[in-house]
């Protein structure tokens, strides 16, 4: 995430719209961002495995253009429509943390490039985009099925959280989680290994027992992207490769009616407070 974010905002000059801050220079800025974010984390990858960046195809889609770039071989149909699916599920989900800080940022008037890396920044966090590279940590400190309530039981006993789960909004099963449930299992069964699939499931069921909450869309979309052999470091740029869509969208919308976002904060801290000079200070 730090490559990426530092990547996105170094695009900024190379881009000809650099200047243009109107809807049709915004949707091209939008379109190459979009573009590149692929490139970028595909290559990155590459080079630091020591491998030779590879470029995109033009008669590849988005999706399958990422996974060719990464791994070097065109994906199969089923993969590639798979990942294209999990790209769509993750594009824009309303006034999540990113996409605000994307249109605060454009309700100054900066631009695109400021806009999206900001959004990248604010993605990053294990409270939000960070959350799915949680999960596959976890996944892997539990190791197997027969351990995984055990392991619940100890976390919520001591009062930690379980990525993966709760929702600022959703109290109930996110809408998008049983579609990467769906995926995880079946690119489990392809791959012949379902203990990621089966680990999961026990989990969901053991925390919605004890918590009443249900899995979003980071839990499953975890063992869904480690059965496609996406290490797990970049399941979190792949969040931010799927919502660049969705940010981009927004900071358009924001621009098309714009408002400075200035909250109000409440001082209640102590009132009359002395001047000490630094000198006098202990
Ligand atoms: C997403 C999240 C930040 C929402 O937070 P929130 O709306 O502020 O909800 P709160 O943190 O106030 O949680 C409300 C209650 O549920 C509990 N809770 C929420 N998420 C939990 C989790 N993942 N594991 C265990 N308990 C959790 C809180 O401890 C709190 O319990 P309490 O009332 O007994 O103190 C939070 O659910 C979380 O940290 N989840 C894990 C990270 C994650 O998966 N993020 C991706 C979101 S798509």
């Amino acid at each position: 995430m730090d490559a990426l974010r530092t990547s996105v905002s170094a695009l900024s000059p190379f881009d000809p719209d650099v200047e243009k801050n109107d809807p049709a220079g915004n949707l091209r800025k939008a379109h190459r961002i979009t573009a590149k974010t692929a490139t970028i984390i595909a290559s990155y990858h590459r080079l630091r495995e020591g491998q030779d960046p590879i470029a995109p195809r033009t008669d590849l889609s988005h999706a399958a253009n990422f996974l060719y770039m990464l791994s070097g071989k065109e994906p199969d149909a089923e993969i590639a429509r798979d990942f294209d699916v999990a790209l769509v599920l993750h594009a824009d989900h309303g006034f999540n943390a990113s996409t605000f800080s994307a249109r605060v940022t454009a309700s100054t008037l900066s631009d695109m490039h400021s806009a999206i890396t900001s959004a990248v920044g604010t993605l990053k966090g294990p409270l939000h985009g960070g959350a799915n590279e949680a999960v596959m940590h976890m996944l892997e400190d539990i190791g197997s099925a027969d351990k995984a309530e055990k392991y619940i039981v100890e976390k919520l006993g001591a009062k930690e959280k379980i990525p993966g789960f709760g929702h600022r909004i959703y109290k109930v099963l996110d809408p998008r989680a049983p579609y990467l449930k769906d995926m995880s299992h079946r690119l489990g069964q392809r791959g012949g290994n379902l203990q990621w699939y089966e680990m999961s499931t026990k989990i969901q069921a053991k925390v919605k027992a004890m918590k009443g909450l249900d899995a979003n869309v980071d839990f499953y979309s975890a063992s869904t992207y480690h059965s496609m052999n996406i290490p797990t470091d970049l399941f979190t740029p792949i969040f931010a490769l799927s919502r660049v869509a969705g940010w981009s969208a927004h900071v358009m919308e924001q621009l098309s009616d714009n408002r400075l976002y200035r909250p109000d904060a409440e001082y209640v801290g102590p009132d009359r407070q002395e001047y000490v000079p630094l000198e006098k200070r202990g």
